[in-house]
């Protein structure tokens, strides 16, 4: 059973999902001695980030990841990491970890076989993951367009990372697959507008993950999603 929680504000938005994932990566930080977190990219989670950062948590021993990224150089605009480094690794976050999604220059077979060996050694399962999604219902870089969509959204998939080429949105892209993500112990959708209430209704409304692939993490039997709103 999914979650969804309306907010007046974006700003009380980020200030209660900061709160949220404070007390969830220091509970992980008692009970494991470390925690983990990915975070999406794209406009939403700009506020998130900043609260975030001033968060009193042991951050020496997180490790902050992106649920995708997209193969950019990391002075881009378009980069997540430089999002992330910019907002999130800031302040008291500063201390955390990040684990790089964008190694060298070519996403090869070779980086993905590293990349996938180190997430499954360092990082999975993760304890939090915030999820965004686009217009068109993609979450992390897991787009319906793509060719890659029977992959990254089959359960039995080992593989954790995989690379995409989505054909509605620029640049090729490294995302986590549907099985990883779903492995994660909370799982947070973070929409703001009211556009992305209408793809959210749309998304709960119909059943096919490949339309919406959103839809694989809302509609999954045992998994439960929380969906942070405002306008
Ligand atoms: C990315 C993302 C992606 C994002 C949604 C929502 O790198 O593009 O991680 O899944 O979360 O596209 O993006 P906005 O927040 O910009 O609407």
């Amino acid at each position: 059973m999914n979650q969804f929680t309306e907010f007046t504000t974006r700003t009380e938005l980020d200030s209660a999902l900061a709160i949220t994932i404070t007390n969830l990566l220091s509970e992980a930080i008692k009970q494991k001695g470390k925690a983990s977190i990915a975070v999406s990219g794209g406009s939403t989670p700009k506020g998130l980030f900043s609260i975030l950062s001033k968060s009193e948590i042991d951050w020496s021993k997180v490790t902050i990841t992106l649920a995708d990224e997209r193969w950019v150089e990391l002075d881009s605009k378009d980069s997540n990491t430089r999002l992330v480094h910019e907002n999130l690794l800031q302040n008291n976050a500063s201390a955390a970890k990040f684990f790089h999604l964008k190694q060298g220059d070519v996403l090869s077979s070779e980086t993905l076989t590293d990349l996938n060996l180190a997430a499954n050694n360092s990082l999975l399962p993760l304890d939090v993951l915030i999820l965004g999604m686009g217009e068109d219902g993609h979450t992390a870089s897991l787009f319906p367009c793509s060719e890659q969509i029977v992959e990254g959204l089959d359960e039995t998939n080992s593989d954790v990372l995989l690379s995409v080429e989505p054909k509605t949105a620029p640049h090729q892209r490294i995302t986590f697959s549907f099985a990883s993500l779903s492995a994660s112990e909370n799982v947070f959708l973070h929409l703001c507008g009211d556009n992305k209430q209408t793809v959210l209704r749309k998304a709960l409304n119909g059943d096919d993950k490949f339309e919406m692939p959103i839809r694989a993490f809302l509609h999954h039997p045992s998994l439960q999603t929380q969906i942070y709103w405002a306008p």
